[in-house]
């Protein structure tokens, strides 16, 4: 008798999907884009193991640059401390765990609003009232929890886990596949966030979903998109890289600064994507890097933040505000096409009527992504 996989009790209702080929396979039940229980084990499967993106170095320029975040419901302190490390912490004092600081600026220490407990930007206590009677209390060695940081080309990851992976390792294929985009010579231009009433998995779905692009984004960029499954190369952690021909991200497809010094000899529709479970889709065009989160809050909800970049040189360009939001215009014109259609999958996820359907080849990216998540969420043969 076959046992049925199943998470604290919960028992999905199709996860075929590992087991079976692309031209036979139906996509999978809506419970998995629906149940607490799976969420779960999401997040401690993925999002507890995994190197995160989590910003850019640029946005912690100066010593004492910090920003207080809540990451997977978690406060999260970064920090550039005085010899130009930048660094992560748990945003919780040693006393009796209230943030220690909040929202983003420049600072020389962390005073806990509570009771007053100072930190250095290293996270070490370098002030706490009243503890001299303490017995065995000892400042020097009390300080924030260190989190895992560690940047790959400007671009800055987090680990929670006690014991992260090498993060060189977890960079190789980045490092193999795309630094010839050289996002070490790109700066932060634009980042937009936004709420989607969706499952955080149906959003990078959508990004590595080109069934849909010559429909829905008809209008848009579709209209200037192609690409073929053989171009696309699948990893066994169920992320995938492809090159495709596209267009700079603007309303004409021409970009407004020209093409990245480095990719001087390829053509204006040179595009390529890269997704990296869990949270990170990369796009590369002529001009620009783009790198997109989506940050899981409840197995309905997920917070998505849009990190765009361009070369340094073009920073120099008088116009450069008024062109950068060209793009970003542009680029939400594009997502409030893909919003509506995210919504509507995931209302449809939690009605007992929901049967999941067949699968085109042009989804062949979902299914591998959707094969190795069921193998490493119910083991490799549920
Ligand atoms: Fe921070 Fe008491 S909780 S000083």
């Amino acid at each position: 008798m076959t046992t049925l996989p199943q998470i604290n009790g919960f028992v999905p209702r199709d996860i075929a999907i590992n087991r079976t080929d692309l031209s036979r396979a139906h996509h999978l039940s809506g419970d998995i884009y629906t149940s607490p229980q799976v969420y779960a084990r999401e997040l401690d499967e993925y999002f507890s193991k995994e190197w995160l993106f989590i910003g850019r170095v640029e946005q912690f320029d100066k010593p004492g640059d910090y920003q207080a975040r809540r990451i997977l419901g978690r406060p999260v302190l970064i920090a550039k401390n005085k010899a130009g490390v930048i660094q992560a912490f748990h945003n919780m004092c040693r006393h009796r765990g209230v943030e220690v600081a909040g929202g983003e600026g420049n600072a020389r220490t962390f005073m806990c609003p509570y009771h007053g407990w100072t930190y250095d930007l290293d996270g070490k206590l370098v002030g706490a009232a009243y503890m001299g009677d303490s017995e065995g209390f000892d400042r020097a060695t009390c300080r924030l929890p260190s989190i895992a940081l560690d940047a790959w080309r400007g671009n800055l990851f987090i680990n929670f886990a006690a014991q992260p992976k090498p993060f060189a390792d977890a960079m190789a294929d980045l490092e193999r596949d795309f630094a010839m985009l050289h996002p070490e010579r790109c700066r932060l231009a634009d980042i937009t966030r936004t709420t989607l009433r969706c499952n955080w998995k149906f959003f990078h779905e959508n990004l590595m979903d080109y069934y849909h692009v010559g429909v829905l984004h008809a209008k848009t960029f579709g209209k200037r998109f192609s690409w073929t499954p053989e171009n696309l190369v699948l990893k066994p952690s169920g992320g995938l890289t492809m090159r495709y021909l596209a267009s700079p991200s603007t309303p004409d497809g021409v970009s407004l600064f020209g093409k990245a010094p480095w990719l001087a000899n390829e053509e204006n529709s040179f595009a390529c994507t890269a997704f990296y479970p869990p949270n990170m889709t990369l796009f590369g065009r002529i001009d620009m890097v783009k790198i997109i989160t989506a940050w899981p809050d409840g197995p309905d909800r997920c917070e998505v933040s849009i990190y765009m970049m361009f070369p340094e040189e073009f920073f120099a360009h008088d116009d450069f505000e008024s062109k950068v939001a060209v793009y970003r215009e542009y680029q939400k014109v594009i997502y409030d096409e893909d919003r509506s259609m995210i919504e509507s999958m995931q209302k449809a996820m939690a009605l007992p009527n929901y049967e999941p359907g067949r699968l085109s080849v042009m989804e062949k990216p979902i299914h591998h992504f959707l094969s190795r998540y069921v193998e490493r969420m119910f083991g490799t043969n549920p």
